[in-house]
């Protein structure tokens, strides 16, 4: 008999599901985008009723399409955008106020006030975090302090927090399931990655009572049920990860020293480190990889704010482009040679700069640049970021022989050769890369028996290009310093 899996992938800016069969392979998918909420400057808000209802919408369409009844479905995985933080109440089911996404920038300056008290070493030996707005701790105490009466109700057990996968999962299960795994857990800046539980200490130093946590449980688990009328049959949650530990695990990165980069609104990359919770001294983060069967896995992360976002920018900001594959012709026009730099801090910039004040640029300008110009410096600016992480990950002792990509950015072949070319890494671009949905339904499928192993599940990944570096080392070091020299013009730090 054949096993499904159905994989939900709520992303920053779209709800999606995935049916997928036992060999990975999509049977069908269905996508919603919904609505962003920027109240004021540096502020980014989600309705977390828009979420359920869209992920709701997007698992009975992906179904329908699929032909594949919810009874046949082994399990389902979750996967989502990690960081924003949803409180709700716990008798009523209703949101207290919007999500506040990780994006969102309102704490910087309680974040700046905790650092300058000295509290960021205690913060990156336990939670291998760095104190930042973009962390969940900061914005939970920001709704219970925003909200009127939030704080003694939180104290009084009568409200629950949650990351998207939780609140999605007490929906699915009518509000009988208040749980989270923990690579999720691990983005709080409130869970103890060593000890695997949620830390007391920083529970006081962020104020957040932990009447309103939820459970953490492994990445493959039984998290609980969903009520039958949602989706016709009641089917297991089985998995959980936030999207970017479940694309290391589409990409099938089990091995220390596999990494993966992927490339949406953002850029992550993450490197396995296996047992060991490697410490960055290059402001690089420490966290899971995954939990399975109470053994944590450890991966050293380095977060972009701003990848395809450039692209989107450049097409629907500056409208130079119609659609972002006109890209490529731009860049095959000018060549990697260009001396022309972006620097994409329109949200300041993430690591290893870690500076919440900067802003973005455009660097180099002559009389004769024009659009080409332009917009081939905005596809190259994502791979320049991708090097200043990749430096990071070597000076901290790590190595790396490929790197696996996934997500939009990645069926560009110009990108990928300068990605190749400005690393000197060679970079492998897998059949499927809808991996974060993979990575999810992997999981589920780990717990309901459909895999055995992550060797079987190895297996199950294919290559479909490498791209080699060819490039000049003179003229990459070249090119690099230029954008050194850009970003530290933009850099307050
Ligand atoms: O940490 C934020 C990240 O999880 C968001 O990913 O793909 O929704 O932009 P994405």
């Amino acid at each position: 008999m054949t096993q499904y899996l159905l994989a939900i992938d709520q992303g920053t800016t779209s709800s999606r599901a995935i049916v997928f069969d036992a060999s990975g392979t999509s049977v069908a998918t269905a996508q919603q985008e919904f609505h962003q909420y920027f109240p004021k400057d540096g502020q980014v808000e989600h309705d977390a009723r828009e979420i359920w209802d869209s992920t709701l919408a997007v698992c009975r369409e992906a179904l329908k399409e699929s032909g594949v009844d919810a009874s046949e479905l082994a399990g389902i995985g979750i996967t989502n955008q990690r960081e924003t933080t949803v409180i709700w109440d716990r008798k009523t089911g209703e949101p207290i106020h919007h999500a506040i996404v990780w994006q969102d920038r309102r704490t910087a300056s309680v974040c700046a006030k905790l650092k300058s008290d000295g509290h960021e070493n205690t913060v990156v030996d336990r939670t291998g975090l760095l104190i930042d707005p973009y962390f969940s701790a900061t914005k939970i105490a920001w709704i219970l302090d925003n909200v009127e009466g939030a704080r003694a109700r939180a104290d009084a057990g009568e409200l629950a927090f949650g990351t998207v996968d939780s609140w999605l999962l007490w929906n699915l299960t009518n509000g009988r399931s208040h749980r989270t795994d923990a690579t999720n857990a691990s983005r709080t800046a409130l869970f103890n990655i060593h000890e695997q539980q949620w830390d007391e200490e920083l529970l006081a130093l962020f104020r957040v009572p932990s009447a309103l946590l939820p459970e953490v449980l492994d990445s493959a688990a039984d998290f609980g049920v969903t009520d039958e009328h949602w989706l016709g049959a009641p089917v297991q949650v089985a998995g959980i990860a936030g999207d970017q530990h479940a694309a290391l695990v589409g990409q099938a990165c089990f091995e220390p020293g596999m990494a993966k980069s992927t490339y949406g609104t953002g850029c992550f990359l993450m490197l396995n480190t296996g047992e060991k919770a490697l410490r960055s001294e290059n402001r690089l983060l420490t966290t899971m990889a995954y939990r399975l069967n109470g053994k944590p896995c450890y991966a050293i992360e380095g977060s972009i704010f701003v990848a395809g976002a450039a692209m989107q920018w450049l097409r629907d900001g500056l409208r130079l482009i119609k659609h972002a594959s006109e890209s490529s012709a731009h860049a095959a026009e000018v060549g990697v040679d260009n001396p022309v730099y972006l620097v994409p801090a329109f949200t300041g910039l993430g690591a290893p700069h870690w500076d919440p004040h900067a802003r973005g640029a455009i660097m180099g300008l002559t009389r004769d640049t024009g659009i080409a110009e332009i917009v081939t410096a905005g596809l190259q600016s994502v791979c320049y970021q991708t090097k200043d992480l990749i430096r990071a990950i070597l000076n901290d002792g790590a190595s790396l022989q490929a790197l696996r990509v996934d997500g939009g950015m990645v069926v560009n072949d110009w990108v990928m050769q300068f990605l190749a070319d400005i690393l000197n890494v060679s970079v492998d671009r897998p059949r499927v890369t809808e991996t974060t949905a993979l990575g999810a339904a992997y999981l589920a499928g780990l717990q309901t028996g459909v895999y055995q192993s992550l060797e079987e599940i190895a297996q199950l990944w294919e290559r479909e290009r490498r791209f080699e570096p060819e490039m000049r080392p003179a003229l990459r070091e070249k090119l690099y310093a230029g954008w050194l020299d850009s970003v530290e013009r933009v850099c307050n730090n």
